[in-house]
């Protein structure tokens, strides 16, 4: 495998919610550049779903296919060019995240496959939420606390966690530490190989890492004595803020060999993660007023066509990321999307102290210098 894959993009946890929707708006977006560009084909595109679930993921790969099939020729408004899916690829690759000898295969599994990896979506995640508290909700909604709870649900959402077998804890291995593990993996390969992460030879284009954040992601809640959050109770939303400042250090470090990290913030979307917060019928009861509150709140996108919005976006080789932001999904009141930019909260020596803590969690202090 190599040059003939074109754009190689792979996501983890693609099989539903965000990652799936993610695959269709990057396969409609690269067919409808290339029928505005009057091309008689899209480039090639290889997309990679790593999931833990591969009859889902099977399921999900023959629903991109159909889509690549029908997306040209509806982009390019009837002109009959092609309804093949063969420009593209969509591989499968087995992962979860929280079993690190499942990561190992998964990463020894790309480095066969690919030369090189264009993008790197580290979707895949995990809240598990043990109950709601209503109460808090409505004795805070009138108070300095109030902007605090409705724009990422902390208070409100009772975060739970559990242990995994080899005594890791399973929300932040899920989230956080498979991923590192994973990328890490890739960017040292075993024996000196070349990593499929880099700048490319002829464009000189970036590969970038692209990690999904959450407005829930609270530095109050994160601490660097214990990144797992052992001794809290928000380890989902310590974990997503454990992702921006983690981003701050790994972009000082790999930027020069042409790695870009970026944290980006999907906001509130209605999937099957939200649906462990409250059941969906909920969800569709409180949307007209959640789509009100957009007018104070842009972070409730509700559908994930608008939480894939800055995802996508950053993507485009045209959008210039900046090393020490958090990139977002944002909705106006009118239901249109749009991107965000706001300043990692946290410094370069937190992020560092941050990173060498994960080189010993994940036991890469031998393979990485
Ligand atoms: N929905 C929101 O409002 C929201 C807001 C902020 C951030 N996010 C973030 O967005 C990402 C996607 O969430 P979503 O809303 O799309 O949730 P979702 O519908 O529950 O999808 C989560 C995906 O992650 C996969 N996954 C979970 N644990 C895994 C593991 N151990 N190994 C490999 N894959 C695993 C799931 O696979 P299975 O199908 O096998 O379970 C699924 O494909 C997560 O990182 C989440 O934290 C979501």
């Amino acid at each position: 495998m190599g040059s003939s894959d074109g754009r190689v993009i792979v996501i983890t946890g693609a099989n539903r919610g965000i990652g799936f929707c993610l695959a269709r708006k990057l396969i409609a977006d690269a067919a409808s550049e290339s029928a505005s560009s009057a091309l008689e084909k899209p480039p090639q595109l290889t997309l990679c779903l790593c999931c833990r679930n591969l009859q889902a993921a099977r399921a999900a790969a023959e629903s991109l296919r159909s889509l690549a099939a029908a997306a040209f020729n509806s982009a390019s408004s009837g002109r009959n060019l092609t309804s093949d899916s063969s420009w593209c690829r969509i591989d499968l690759c087995k992962l979860d995240t929280s079993d690190f000898d499942s990561v190992r295969d998964c990463t020894q599994w790309l480095l066969n496959r690919y030369k090189r990896i264009d993008m790197l979506y580290l979707n895949a995640g995990i809240l598990l939420v043990s109950r709601v508290d209503w109460f808090y909700l409505i004795r805070n909604f009138i108070s300095r606390e109030a902007w605090s709870m409705l724009t990422t649900g902390l208070g409100v959402l009772v975060q739970a966690d559990f242990d995994c077998q080899d005594g890791r804890r399973g929300v932040f291995k899920t989230n956080v530490g498979g991923h590192f593990l994973l990328t890490m993996g890739l960017l040292h390969p075993p024996d000196g190989a070349p990593s499929p992460l880099g700048r490319h030879s002829a464009t000189g284009q970036a590969s970038r890492v692209v990690w999904t954040s959450s407005c829930n992601a609270s530095r109050r809640h994160f601490k660097l004595s214990d990144p797992e959050c052992r001794h809290s109770m928000a380890p989902y939303a310590a974990g997503k803020h454990a992702i921006d400042l983690l981003c701050l250090h790994l972009n000082s470090r790999y930027q020069p060999a042409g790695v870009q990290f970026c944290p980006v913030d999907p906001g509130l979307v209605v999937t099957n993660l939200a649906e462990g917060i409250v059941p969906l019928w909920f969800w569709y009861l409180a949307w007209p007023l959640l789509c009100l509150l957009r007018l104070l709140v842009t972070s409730y996108n509700l559908t994930a066509e608008n939480g894939v919005h800055a995802l996508a976006q950053v993507a485009h080789p045209g959008e210039r990321l900046r090393p020490d932001c958090k990139y977002f999904s944002r909705t106006g009141l009118l239901g249109r999307p749009y991107m965000g930019v706001e300043p990692i909260s946290g410094s370069q020596d937190e992020s560092e102290m941050l990173y060498q803590s994960l080189l010993d969690y994940a036991e890469l202090r031998d393979r990485v210098s």
